[in-house]
């Protein structure tokens, strides 16, 4: 039985002077949830949103906001984000020099555990820490900004972590580069929850239809 897909948007190209606004047009526009991409410019060389940025939007939508940590040392932040209204925090396996505590940490605040893969890292990274796992993220572009172009090879990558997670309940999240061009092969790979950044936003029929047209695509493709 397939996984019920879920639309995440990355709010790195919106107006940040109006990001509030931004999130509850995503809102209306039929997302699933947030992503919001948090970057502290040693992991990755971009540095974006704080705890309080997101706590600052959190009562303006109803709906699920997570965390993509793109930061060395996660354990530092993980309260910090829950607190802000994160209900899914996503670490770097390449972060973390103890992956099951930092996921067992993350679940102990509440929140449901995500661990994300640069493309050069092995799926079998998850091998040992599938139950403690809500979200398996497999980047598809090298982390750091937005707009950047899909890596295909990667859907190899993604279609050895859906066999590795079956029988698991955990979500199967693409990340980077993800639009009406790049959605088919994601989802005929196995994922089922999609980030899309400059894909949704350069439309130019709108948000809505950006995100219509991005579901009924994954819809038709997924595996
Ligand atoms: C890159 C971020 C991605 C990216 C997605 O480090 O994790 O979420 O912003 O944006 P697009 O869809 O523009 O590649
Ligand atoms: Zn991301």
């Amino acid at each position: 039985m397939p996984r019920p897909i879920a639309v995440a948007p990355s709010v790195l190209p919106v107006d940040f002077a109006r990001l509030g606004d931004e999130c509850m047009a995503l809102e209306k526009a039929g997302v699933d949830l947030i992503h919001w991409d948090v970057m502290d410019g040693v992991f990755v060389p971009n540095l974006t949103f704080g705890p309080d940025v997101i706590a600052s939007t959190r009562s303006l939508v109803d709906i699920e906001f997570e965390a993509h940590l793109m930061v060395v040392e996660p354990d530092r932040l993980l309260d910090r984000y829950v607190e802000a209204g994160c209900s899914t925090v996503l670490v770097h396996a390449e972060a973390c020099d103890h992956l099951h505590r930092t996921l067992s940490h993350i679940a102990e605040l509440g929140a449901t555990p995500g661990v994300a893969l640069n493309p050069h890292t092995p799926a079998d990274v998850i091998r040992h820490v599938r139950e403690l796992l809500g979200v398996v993220l497999v980047m598809t572009v090298n982390p750091g900004f937005g707009g950047q172009s899909y890596i295909g090879a990667m859907e190899a990558k993604v279609a050895e972590v859906a066999e590795m997670l079956d029988g698991y309940d955990c979500a199967l999240e693409v990340d980077g580069g993800i639009g009406p061009s790049t959605v088919a092969g994601a989802m005929a790979s196995g994922a089922d929850r999609l980030v899309s950044g400059s894909a949704l936003f350069r439309d130019p029929e709108g948000l809505e239809h950006a995100v219509a047209d991005l579901r009924s695509r994954a819809e038709a493709a997924q595996a």
